[in-house]
């Protein structure tokens, strides 16, 4: 498995690839569990070549989030992806990846509004902005997303169309724990206290996915039931539960179109989302 380190790297390595190979690539910000490896399983399945990019993007951090203490156990990293098969691992450098006087910057407007565009500023601009510039680099035929992040996945999806960048977008199913906790590099912050309380995302909405499948269509009510559920867990905020569809990612009150219903809840300081998708049977 080759390690790069820079672009330049990166872009001879991409173009010592045959024409006739396929190029997978998973990004992500390393400290990697089972829901990333999940990704790289997907790409490999139906790739020749499967790239991961280790970047802990600063541009996608806001100045009172966890850009310093966010996780980076590399070695560990490394040899999950040695051991799952991948290609080649490309972990930039920031002062490599954005030069001092970097002025480019993608906006996918509208859709950034709600969920965690609001409450992250500049967020999905610097997410938007990072992996446009790492498509550029790798060059992929396929890119591979969890759902777990699933404004992510459908800001980069409009990303790619709106500009007509050639890259097949391969959402993949939120893993996760055997309690429903949807794994997260974050998880390692919770103490096991905060760690069990947090179920109740996931329980709430699991039940609210059952009051849709039994023909409840009013947002607000399911919104309630997850709401209720995660009120019982003590959580230390609720930074947001809404019901948006899925094209503009705007609030409805009826789930008439495909939708999404997404939490974001604070347990101490650590920041956890989730969310379930309701698409009519
Ligand atoms: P990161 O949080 O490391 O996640 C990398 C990818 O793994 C994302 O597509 C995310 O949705 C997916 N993922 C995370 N947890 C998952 C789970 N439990 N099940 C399935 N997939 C999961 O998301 C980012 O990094 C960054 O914003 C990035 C896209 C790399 C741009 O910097």
């Amino acid at each position: 498995m080759l390690i790069l380190r820079t672009l330049d790297d990166l872009r001879l390595w991409r173009r010592s690839i045959p024409l006739s190979a396929s190029v997978g690539f998973a990004p992500t910000m390393g400290a990697l569990h089972a829901g990333h490896m999940k990704l790289v399983e997907e790409c490999r399945r139906e790739n020749s070549i499967t790239v991961v990019s280790i970047f802990v993007n600063p541009l996608q951090f806001g100045p009172n989030e966890d850009l310093a203490r966010y996780p980076r156990p590399f070695e560990k990293d490394a040899a999950l992806c040695e051991a799952a098969g991948v290609d080649a691992i490309y972990a930039p450098e920031p002062a490599d990846f954005y030069a001092p006087d970097h002025a480019t910057f993608v906006d996918v407007h509208g859709l950034d509004r709600h969920l965690c565009g609001a409450a992250r500023p500049g967020h999905f601009r610097g997410v938007c902005t990072v992996v446009l510039k790492l498509f550029h680099a790798v060059r992929p035929h396929r890119a591979y997303f969890g759902k777990k992040d699933i404004q992510q996945a459908l800001i980069l999806k409009r990303m790619v169309s709106d500009l007509a960048v050639d890259v097949d977008m391969r959402l993949v199913d939120t893993v996760r724990e055997p309690s429903g906790l949807a794994l997260s590099s974050r998880n390692a912050y919770l103490t096991p206290d905060e760690r069990a309380r947090a179920i109740a995302l996931n329980r709430g909405l699991s039940r609210a996915r059952d009051a849709f499948a039994n023909g409840e269509r009013t947002a607000n009510a399911l919104i309630r039931i997850v709401q209720m559920e995660i009120e019982t867990s003590e959580p230390t905020r609720i930074d947001y539960i809404e019901a948006v569809s899925q094209s503009k990612l705007e609030p409805i009150d009826k789930i008439e179109v495909p939708a999404v219903i997404a939490v974001a809840v604070f347990y101490g300081k650590t920041r956890l989302i989730d969310n379930v998708t309701l698409e009519k049977s």
